[in-house]
């Protein structure tokens, strides 16, 4: 695959993030496998990712930028819709989704509160988004944070100008 350059907004948000070495990551629609490249670099130790997709683009751009990490037994790539996963309950540290849309243009009670299940107390869900379009900012703001608040964690929002990116932030 060409190299291709990290994208600023997911350097960004990656670097928000605070990945630690140990860190049981979830990423939801890992799309071009950027997030998931960054992520794995910073995790060591017991660290560990899993990255999911429902489209299977997706998950193949994924395997293929990240090879190295799959190999080192560090990241798994499932083509799964966030609605059907399953992974053990309360093991995760860290969730981050960029650019996905069912948090904010459609109930996601039901995939909110399998977050919430899976994610260790002290962990934290991370939402970001473009915020290249001002119209659609507050209603991606207000929106994503009322159901990450419905759902039980405590919210509080990121923004970054350059690049432009908002991030919803759930702590558990
Ligand atoms: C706009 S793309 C963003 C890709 C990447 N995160 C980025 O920022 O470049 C949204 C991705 O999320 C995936 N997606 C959307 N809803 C999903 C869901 N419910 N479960 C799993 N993947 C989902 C889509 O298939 C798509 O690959």
């Amino acid at each position: 695959m060409a190299v291709q350059t990290i994208p600023a907004r997911i350097r960004w948000a990656v670097d928000f993030m605070e990945v630690q070495p140990n860190d049981h990551v979830l990423e939801i629609g890992c799309g071009s496998g950027h997030a998931a490249d960054l992520i794995c670099r910073r995790l060591e130790g017991k660290g560990k990712m899993f990255a999911i997709d429902r489209s299977e683009a997706g998950v193949d751009r994924t395997r293929q930028r990240c090879a190295a990490h799959v190999e080192a037994g560090r990241l798994t790539v499932r083509q799964i819709d966030l609605a059907t996963l399953r992974v053990p309950v309360k093991r995760l540290t860290k969730v981050f989704a960029f650019n996905v849309n069912l948090f904010w243009v459609r109930d996601c009670k039901n995939e909110v509160a399998l977050l919430h299940e899976r994610v260790l107390p002290g962990g934290s869900v991370n939402l970001f988004f473009d915020a290249t379009r001002p119209d659609q900012v507050q209603e991606i703001l207000t929106n994503a944070s009322r159901a990450l608040t419905d759902g039980g964690f405590r919210v509080y929002i990121a923004t970054s100008d350059k690049p432009p990116v908002v991030g919803i932030i759930g702590r558990r």
